[in-house]
């Protein structure tokens, strides 16, 4: 029997109660043992119907965005930090404004705005020159890159009123990447450190990771801490955070076959519901399929949008796909309602939240005038 409604809108992002306070448990943890802190990046998740459960643990968040700061300090509260490639002129009032911490991409934009953020907390973004990272898309250290500036940029001095330095070279890391990162910064950054306040080493950390190394994640923070006891080490996770909280829940609507191979075309889109699996690119996993091996009935699962290539191949069900029949792709939550878009005129999903007890609570349906025509005159 499914653990959804039967009058689950569709498609339905579903975030589940119970998995978010399992992740929310174990960044707890780090927080408590490695005496670090936490915050959201919101760039990765920003469901903010669960905002009050994840303030419980988390003391804020980090923007990266006009938008995004405007979220964090309307629906999120707490300690709002900021990082941005480039604050234009026109937002640099609202970041001063909502702050606590604040980061620069470049010295020039530090040289420009540093005067004008009493009471903020500023730090420049640097490139660690070191990334676990194997696809470029993701890599902020690759060469040339626009992110974060280089040691031999910085000389021996910060410019005035720098109280933090923030890293962010990691992608889906484990915790030995974590440990590595800290080293780099010793190594290209350490002559910075005594006279700093705090260290941001961004995101990726993929804490709640089935097999990860938290105990390793722990005490490498923990030998950090010990050689920079002045220093506040922030982490700002988002995948972390949202990792396998939820599903899209989405219908069949149509089989076609073609040359031999079959295609469930559902009521929802990669192009427009999870951009992530064709950018990456990524097969998501779907409850109830498995890898194609011979056995079972194989299958595409496409999308309801024209773009041609808004499918995923390598799907074996136990049984052929018909209409009617839901989908439920897992781990949706991080990345990807996000990214959603409106692409074709194709509607959003449905977004809710399936309670401990089980219960279901819809929080937001599409909407016509709001999520489509009023974006486009
Ligand atoms: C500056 C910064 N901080 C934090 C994050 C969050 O990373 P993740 O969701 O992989 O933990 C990102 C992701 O791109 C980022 O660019």
């Amino acid at each position: 029997m499914s653990r959804f409604p039967t009058d689950l809108p569709s498609p339905c992002f579903v975030l589940e109660q119970a998995a978010l306070r399992r992740n929310l448990a174990v960044l707890a943890r780090v927080q408590r043992e490695a005496g670090v802190k936490i915050i959201l990046a919101l760039k990765g998740f920003a469901m903010h119907a669960a905002f009050p459960e994840v303030r419980r643990v988390l003391p804020g968040c980090t923007a990266s965005s006009p938008y995004e700061l405007r979220l964090a300090h309307e629906e999120f509260g707490g300690e709002v930090h900021a990082y941005a490639p480039v604050y234009p002129e026109r937002d640099f009032p609202a970041y001063a404004r909502h702050c606590t911490h604040l980061t620069f991409n470049s010295l020039a934009q530090c040289d420009r705005f540093r005067d004008r953020a009493p009471g903020v907390s500023l730090g420049l973004r640097v490139n660690p020159q070191y990334s676990p990272v194997e696809t470029d898309l993701y890599n902020p250290c690759v060469p040339g890159s626009r992110l974060g500036i280089r040691a031999e940029l910085l000389g021996d001095r910060l410019p005035p009123g720098v109280e933090g330095l923030h890293v962010h070279n990691l992608c889906e890391s484990a915790a030995d990447a974590t440990a590595r990162t800290l080293l780099a910064i010793e190594e290209h950054f350490g002559r910075f450190l005594p006279a700093l306040r705090w260290l941001n080493l961004g995101g990726g950390h993929l804490m709640t990771r089935a097999g990860y190394d938290l105990d390793g994640l722990i005490a490498a923070l923990r030998t950090f801490r010990q050689r920079h006891p002045h220093l506040d080490i922030i982490l700002e996770p988002g995948s972390a955070v949202a990792w396998d909280t939820g599903v899209l829940v989405a219908t069949v609507e149509d089989v076609v076959e073609s040359g031999g191979i079959h295609t469930a075309i559902l009521d929802a889109s990669f192009a427009t519901h999870m951009p992530d699996c064709l950018e990456m690119p990524y097969r998501p996993n779907v409850e109830g399929a498995w890898e194609p091996d011979g056995r079972g009935w194989e299958c595409r699962l496409g999308g309801c949008s024209c773009l041609a290539g808004d499918f995923v191949a390598g799907y074996a069900f136990a049984q052929p796909l018909r209409p009617g029949d839901r989908v439920v792709f897992r781990d949706m939550m991080h990345y990807t309602m996000v990214k959603t878009n409106t692409f074709n005129g194709i509607p959003l999903p449905a977004i809710g939240i399936l309670g401990e007890d089980g219960g279901f609570q819809l929080v937001q349906t599409p909407d016509y005038h709001r999520d489509y025509r009023n974006r486009l005159s």
